[in-house]
């Protein structure tokens, strides 16, 4: 059995089809990169995967459970534009994602005690002590991005999202980011699906590259005919297949 299973699954959004026939299936520390062009459904994939919403059609299980109804803790998600509180500090920041595991929002006593001193770990983990009491906007994009990353781990999630993470950073705090992101795998063993559009970061990161694309056009209607995954390249060599081999994938390109 593996530990996500992603069964025939279809959305649609009014009469539009997105995705159809999707089936995947990921084993648990897998890194499973997404690609495709814009618009084919890639955030759609992640938001089923997260729960918020419910596929038209088909299942996706975690460790054979039932298709999960909302998200939960298993799984974290961080999107491309910053998802920090601006309000709260850098601390609080993470102190909040606390306090969205209890059932009142809120840390008291002994909780808060422990919650603070798992605060203080992530931030060093996430290299942002020395910045605790500042607010986001004072922070560069990196490490905006670390500590949105930090709040998606604050639930111990087994299974990481990321839409397109890294895609408002300068190429300098990308490579960082890599590295940051390769450490807290190894560390974690934390199954991650991420989306981007920089192919080279996706071989680069990922085990597997999963390639949505429409698999075929109707002229009437682009409408009718939903992406699904054209292609699932082994990505654990690292880097990029040849040129020859991406040719015939002009959809990778144009993403
Ligand atoms: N809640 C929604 N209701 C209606 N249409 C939606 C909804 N969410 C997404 N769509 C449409 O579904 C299609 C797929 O959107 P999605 O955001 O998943 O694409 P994407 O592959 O992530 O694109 P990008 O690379 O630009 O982020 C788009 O045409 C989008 O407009
Ligand atoms: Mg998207």
């Amino acid at each position: 059995m593996s530990f996500v299973s992603v069964r025939n699954v279809w959305q649609r959004y009014g009469d539009r089809s997105i995705l159809e026939r999707v089936s995947v299936t990921a084993e648990e520390g897998e890194f499973v990169s997404i690609v495709g062009a814009s618009g084919c459904g890639k955030s759609t994939f992640l938001r089923m995967l997260l729960a918020e919403e419910r596929p038209y059609k088909g299942e996706i299980s975690i460790e054979g459970g039932a298709t999960a109804v909302e998200p939960n803790r298993e799984r974290g998600v961080v999107f491309q534009k910053y998802s920090v509180f601006p309000h709260l500090t850098v601390r609080d920041n993470l102190m909040a994602a606390e306090g969205f595991q209890t059932r009142f929002g809120r840390l008291r006593g002994a909780a808060r005690k422990e919650a603070a001193a798992r605060a203080d770990q992530m931030l060093t983990r996430i290299g942002l002590s020395h910045v605790a009491q500042q607010f986001p906007a004072s922070l560069s994009g990196g490490m905006q991005q670390r500590l949105a990353i930090g709040q998606a781990l604050t639930a111990k999630p087994r299974i990481l999202l990321l839409d397109e993470p890294f895609g408002a950073l300068d190429p300098g705090t990308r490579l960082q980011m890599h590295d940051f992101l390769m450490e807290l795998r190894d560390e974690t063993n934390m199954t991650v699906f991420m989306v981007t559009h920089d192919l080279e970061e996706a071989f680069k990161l990922g085990d597997r590259v999963l390639v949505f694309d429409k698999p075929r056009w109707d002229p009437q209607d682009p409408n009718v005919i939903g992406a699904t995954i054209t292609y699932d390249f082994d990505a654990r060599h690292g880097g990029m297949p040849h040129q020859d081999i991406l040719d015939h994938f002009p959809s990778l390109a144009a993403g």
